[in-house]
């Protein structure tokens, strides 16, 4: 018996990745040490470029799985598979430094990995300049707007180059417009910087809107209950949502999503 086979099941297991895959779950699942059962048996595969949408009801164990990718959190169960380097994660809250600079908040998780300054200073340059953040360098986060701390936050991820991106519901405190800005945001970095990503979301339009496949979960403990395709070429125009055929699709992750409230 291989160890992988000896150790499913019983204690989850981080294996290597197969070529091609950024992200893959095998028969994942997750109970707290409080005996609370967030996951069971998911399986789950993101293919390296790939940008896959994660919906589902409060509590179905959406921000367990990222953490469980982002090795965070360890699995009870099952086997999951990342690469070597840290993915990138942004959270619902922008979690930036009232103290920092736009630049230094910007720079942290390169300057905590003691990322040579000239270099620190490169990659800060071009993750600000990629979420359009020039001349804002020198404020400090309480004179930004929602959606700009927001983009702080990404242009933070940024820096770390990751080949995995992970969004816990990033925009969920912003205006609907702000809300499509920064969906159009992510697209355009996504087309760019060629990362897979896993986003969060409770909005089923913006699932659509940004994935080429929605996972919906089921209710407590999460479930995979349904994997929607979808598929309207990239970059997609913000009006897309009103098409006929996109609303096809979203009635398609609404009925799902129901069915997991059931
Ligand atoms: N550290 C923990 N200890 C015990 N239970 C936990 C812990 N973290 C999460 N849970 C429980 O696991 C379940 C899944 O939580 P999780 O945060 O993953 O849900 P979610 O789908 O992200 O919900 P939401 O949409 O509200 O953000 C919930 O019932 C939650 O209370
Ligand atoms: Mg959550």
């Amino acid at each position: 018996m291989s160890p992988t086979a000896r150790l499913r099941g019983r204690k989850g297991e981080t294996v290597p990745l197969a070529p091609g895959i950024a992200l893959a779950f095998d028969d994942v699942g997750k109970t707290f040490s409080d005996g609370t059962d967030a996951l069971r048996g998911v399986s789950l595969t993101v293919a390296d470029g790939e940008f896959v949408t994660v919906v589902g009801p409060s509590g179905s164990g959406k921000s367990t799985l990222l953490r469980i990718a982002s090795g965070l959190t360890e699995p009870s169960s099952g086997t999951v598979a990342v690469g070597p380097k840290a993915p990138g994660y942004v959270f619902q809250d922008p979690t930036l430094l009232p103290w920092r600079t736009v630049e230094g908040n910007v720079g942290l998780f390169a300057q905590l990995d003691r990322v040579p300054k000239k270099r620190r200073r490169e990659l800060v340059a071009a993750a600000i300049s990629l979420t359009e953040l020039e001349g804002f360098e020198r404020h400090r986060p309480t004179a930004l707007s929602g959606g700009m701390r927001m983009r702080v936050s990404l242009a933070r991820a940024l820096t770390v180059r990751p080949s995995l991106f992970l969004f816990d519901e990033p925009f969920g405190a912003v205006d609907e417009i702000t809300r499509q800005r920064l969906g159009e945001e992510v697209q355009r970095l996504h087309a760019r910087e060629r990362f897979a990503g896993v986003f969060v979301t409770h909005s089923v339009v913006e699932a659509v809107w940004l994935a080429s496949r929605v996972v919906v979960l089921s209710a407590r403990p999460g479930r995979v209950l349904a994997q929607v395709d979808v598929p309207f070429a990239y970059p997609r125009p913000a009006d897309l949502r009103f098409d006929a055929a996109f609303g096809d699709v979203a009635r398609t992750v609404s009925a799902a999503l129901q069915e997991s409230f059931t």
